[in-house]
């Protein structure tokens, strides 16, 4: 028995997918090798665009979100003694951004799924796609018990993220790749602490970028820039909490709230994109095909602007045996990539210290920072990236 759609991963890529096809009416099967738990209780980022909450109510899928997710209309920006505030909702008309967890968000969407009676293999190993270039791609794998299985499929998508099988599927000569590695990390922490702050606040500060985010009025979620290799256990709490204070604590008499640091963790910062999202049936989507860094929140909002794409595309040659929108797919994908590439560089290239950089250019990212603060323009172009664009018809 053949299925149409096999997905591997089951993180915002796959399990949008899955949801945009079963609306469709279209059968799909998703493979993920870590637990249940695992993937809901990661942690990651935490805003979405305003689209993304839009589709989330259309589908069906935004009522926890609707309760426990908290809108944000505009952002604070600060850079020395000086701090901004953008007005988004005002720049934008209208629009704005929903802070909800990205697992929070897998665990209403994997809920839904299996309410609905569909597929998800957790805990799978041993991922591998098979004859790809032909019209029968196969997914082999072991279940969680270590019995072999099998998914003969007429579609097969790697929605399994940077370091899954997807990406490799495809022969290395004929993958077109670009990257930028950035020589600084971010150590993030939550922590049980009362909000500080009615925004997210983006600093730049002499000892580098540090980030006020939340994640409910009692939880809040900061981070600050740090070296990439370095240990967390050479961060102890009193240690993060200095860094904080003197980081964020620029602009006249405002003050952070402590907490109990509950959650620590460093993440390196890159950028990448493999611009051969498709291999015959097998086509990439999300953290597969391209990585930004984390400053301006557009890894999940991304993936799932590339399977709105896909699973169109899936629907018509499923549907109507019109393979034009998957011959498409890539370059449609990617207009949007390379604007939220190039957005996620520009944040972080501007709000981080980087020691690798000449005086000049520093000079530079600080005249950056100056225009942003006093014109309209130069915010409204932030604001329209940081809401979401417009999907092209
Ligand atoms: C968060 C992460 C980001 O990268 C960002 O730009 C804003 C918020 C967060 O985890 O809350």
């Amino acid at each position: 028995q053949r299925i149409p759609v096999g997905i591997v991963g089951c993180g915002p890529a796959g399990l949008f997918l899955a949801h945009l096809l079963h609306r469709a009416g279209i059968e799909s099967v998703i493979l993920e090798n870590r637990s249940r738990e695992a993937v809901e209780g990661t942690i990651r980022a935490g805003v979405l665009e305003h689209w993304v909450t839009e589709l989330m109510r259309e589908m069906g899928l935004g009522e926890r979100m609707a309760r426990e997710g908290h809108f944000h209309t505009g952002i604070t920006l600060q850079y020395g003694p000086n701090r901004f505030h953008l007005d988004m909702e005002e720049l934008t008309g209208g629009k704005r951004v929903t802070v909800y967890p990205q697992h929070e968000v897998l665990i209403d969407l994997i809920g839904a799924r299996l309410a609905d009676g569909g597929t998800i293999h957790f805990g799978v190993s041993e991922t591998a796609f098979h004859d790809v270039d032909t019209d029968t791609p196969r997914i082999t794998f072991r279940h969680a018990d270590g019995t072999p299985d099998e998914l003969r499929c007429d579609y097969v998508v790697g929605a399994d993220g940077f370091h899954g099988p997807g990406r490799q599927a495809i022969p290395a000569a004929d993958r077109r790749e670009y990257s930028k590695t950035y020589p600084f990390g971010w150590l993030g922490i939550l922590a049980r602490a009362p909000t500080s702050w009615h925004e997210l606040i983006y600093a730049r500060h002499e000892d580098g970028f540090a980030l006020l985010s939340t994640r409910s009025p009692e939880i809040q979620r900061l981070y600050i820039q740090c070296d990439p290799r370095d240990d967390i256990a050479n961060w102890p709490d009193e240690r993060i909490w200095a860094a904080l204070h003197r980081r964020l604590e620029t602009a006249g008499d405002w003050r952070l709230a402590e907490g109990a640091i509950f959650q620590k963790g460093i993440i390196p910062l890159r950028s990448f994109v493999c611009e051969t999202m498709r291999h015959g049936r097998l086509f990439l989507a999300g953290d597969a095909a391209h990585i930004v860094p984390p400053t301006g929140a557009k890894g999940l909002n991304l993936a799932v602007a590339d399977v709105l794409v896909l699973s169109r595309a899936l629907e018509e040659a499923i549907r109507r045996n019109r393979t034009d929108g998957l011959d498409s797919y890539a370059a449609t994908a990617l207009r949007r990539i390379w604007k939220a590439e190039r957005f996620s560089w520009m944040m972080t290239t501007m709000l981080h210290r980087d020691d690798t950089e000449t005086a000049f250019e520093h000079r530079i990212r600080m005249a950056d920072l100056d225009f942003l603060a006093g014109s309209r323009n130069a915010q409204a172009a932030l604001a329209e990236n940081y809401v979401g664009l417009p999907f092209e018809a």
